[in-house]
């Protein structure tokens, strides 16, 4: 999604920008532009598609600057070209902006009628057009606050003026926003990732405030105008040089990582002499808390689905899970006595953040469990389960789903023996075979051949689909997620059981289906599930654990086997395959795997 970087140096900054903006890639974007200031003038210049095709461009090799701004656009109002890309400029200040205003079509009548044209489909242009009605009257401070309060929706904005050389504005509601430090030179970014190659000394500003950056120094004011003290945060330097290694996609290394990253987390939460789980400082007692309600999007939100087979299994709460974007809109019965779970890789899911804020607000018990730390949903929430599995870039979650499924599943475990939910033995035993999972998931990997292979027949197919009952319902759903997101093949994910109810209409000759069916307490019904898909013509896949016991039909298409484990570890282990079969299908498609078609990785706006 959209990418913010700003730069206040004694030195040209277009190319430092434009590296930056190479850093945000990742999130998933479809035009780019940079601005910077010289000699009292805003030399602009934007381009549609990739950051490579602005720095190509000699305008930008030429950019002396030394203070700018640069972006990347993931449309939301107007065509993904080069005139609805940012920044957007007048003549005396020109602006970067992630987010959405809603009140745009207003401002913008209202804008004209004084006699200011506009030149793009954006909303982001009514905001250089205010600033710059503001400043004929105000102070820039004072310009500012009048402008965002003006605003009604979300925004990270970058801004610069014409007659300002040493002085970049940075502003931020809803959507995130950070400031980072260097030696005579300072920086605006939306993401901390963009800013670690030139810092790693950081403030994050909070919704509502703003600040002026200049070259020695940043001064941060609330949504008053009143100035404010920061604190300025040191962040770990571990990730600063995470890239591709000898792998084609980021997306393959991070389906390889995972035994590395769940023995991360494992190392991190098991304490291996007692067979325990270590929790430090959780802020309340499991008897306070009699239900909880997990809540995500997208692959977080299949974890949470996991998690409530998890929770039910092994604790005696109440177990809800909702999407984040329903959750927010709904009128909720917040309940004392529930933990509200967030989970997000990046921290910064727009949808994620604004349920934490709501039940923050309602005072309720807030938990989150991410993979980005310094993010905005881990800062705001009340207690903090980290993820461990270092960065993700891939537009397609892998190693975080992993991750995320295992603190859910630490957490559960733990939250199980607290209350007296599960006895100590059980407990003891889970843990022991918790601790032989990543060896299972590397050996897993191994299905490689086979699921290249058997790709080829899914991209032959108009549509496929995907079957599990129990633990294997939510990873059929993130099987078919990830297919229809790499490859764009139609893909349904379904609990076995419901296809007679209306989906086996759609089963004709030769039509793809994933049958998850291991060996676990499902297993026979969902054998009969295959059956039936089978006999009206479907070609099966079948991925099952390995067993001395052969599956009994004969009219299987392939098979796939994992290693074997108990019931609740299972999951983990199927997800491997059905991650290899959407990698090898968009591989064979040569679509960009990494960067599919219309998505992001950071999903800021709603
Ligand atoms: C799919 C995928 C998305 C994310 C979703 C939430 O592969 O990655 O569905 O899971 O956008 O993102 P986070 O976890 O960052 O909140």
């Amino acid at each position: 999604m959209c990418g913010i970087i700003g730069i206040n140096s004694n030195k040209p900054v277009s190319s430092t920008i434009i590296n930056s903006l190479k850093k945000l890639e990742y999130r998933g974007y479809d035009s780019a532009g940079i601005a910077t200031l010289y000699d009292g003038l805003i030399d602009e210049v934007k381009s549609e598609g990739r950051v490579n095709n602005l720095e190509k461009n000699s305008l930008v090799q030429s950019m002396k600057g030394t203070i700018g701004i640069g972006h990347v656009r993931w449309a939301t109002h107007g065509l993904p070209n080069s005139i609805n890309a940012h920044p957007h400029s007048s003549q005396y200040v020109s602006v970067v902006h992630n987010g959405i205003i809603e009140n745009s079509t207003l401002l913008k009548k209202f804008l004209i009628s004084k006699g200011h044209n506009f030149k793009s489909q954006t909303d982001t242009e009514v905001i250089v057009h205010l600033i710059t009605e503001n400043l004929k009257t105000e102070n820039i401070v004072n310009s500012i606050k009048k402008t965002l309060k003006s605003l009604q929706g979300s925004f990270a904005l970058g801004i610069v003026f014409k007659d300002q050389p040493d002085l970049i504005v940075g502003a931020r509601r809803g959507s995130p926003l950070a400031v980072g430090y260097g030696p005579n030179e300072n920086y605006l970014g939306s993401d901390s990732y963009a800013l670690k190659s030139m810092t790693n000394k950081i403030t994050y500003l909070n919704d509502g405030e703003f600040c002026i950056i200049k070259k020695d120094h940043v001064e941060f004011f609330d949504e008053d105008g009143v100035k404010v003290n920061k604190k300025v945060l040191e962040l770990s330097s571990e990730e600063k040089s995470y890239d591709k290694g000898d792998y084609k996609h980021f997306m393959a290394k991070e389906i390889e990582e995972q035994p590395t990253t769940l023995k991360n987390g494992i190392k991190e939460y098991i304490d291996n002499s007692n067979n325990d789980i270590n929790i430090y400082n959780f802020p309340w007692k499991t008897n306070e808390i009699n239900a909880i309600t997990l809540i995500g999007c997208g692959t977080a939100y299949h974890s949470c689905l996991m998690a409530k087979y998890w929770f039910e299994e092994l604790t005696s709460l109440d177990v809800s899970i909702d999407i984040a974007s329903e959750f927010r809109y709904r009128k909720n019965r917040f309940k004392k006595n529930s933990l509200y779970v967030f989970v997000s890789q990046s921290g910064e899911t727009a949808d994620t953040y604004a349920a934490l804020d709501l039940c923050n607000q309602n005072n309720m018990k807030t938990c989150s469990i991410v993979n980005v730390i310094e993010s905005s949903i881990a800062r705001d929430s009340k207690f903090v389960l980290p993820i461990h599995c270092g960065t993700e870039i891939g537009v397609a979650s892998t190693k975080a789903f992993l991750g995320q499924m295992l603190i859910l599943y630490i957490f559960a475990l733990k939250i199980g023996l607290l209350r007296k939910d599960i006895i100590k033995e059980k407990f003891t035993e889970k843990i022991k075979d918790l601790k032989t999972l990543p060896k299972l998931v590397e050996q897993t990997l191994l299905t490689d051949n086979k699921i290249q292979t058997i790709s080829t027949t899914f991209n032959e197919a108009k549509g496929s689909m995907f079957l599990g009952r129990g633990f294997s319902y939510p990873i059929a759903l993130e099987g078919a997620l990830k297919l229809k997101e790499l490859s764009y093949i139609h893909a349904e994910g379904y609990p076995a059981g419901e296809m007679k109810h209306g989906p086996l209409a759609l089963i004709e000759e030769g039509m793809p289906v994933v049958i998850l069916a291991p060996r676990d307490s499902y297993y026979k019904k969902t054998i009969s599930n295959m059956q039936e898909v089978i006999a009206r013509g479907a070609k099966v896949l079948l991925i099952t654990n390995k067993s001395k016991d052969e599956v009994i039909s004969e009219n299987i298409w392939e098979k796939v086997e994992v290693e074997s484990t108990n019931d609740d570890l299972l999951p983990f282990l199927l997800t491997i395959p059905l991650q290899k079969l959407a990698y090898y299908s968009a591989l064979k498609k040569g679509y960009d795997i990494d960067k599919p078609r219309n998505l992001a990785k950071s999903v800021t706006v709603e």
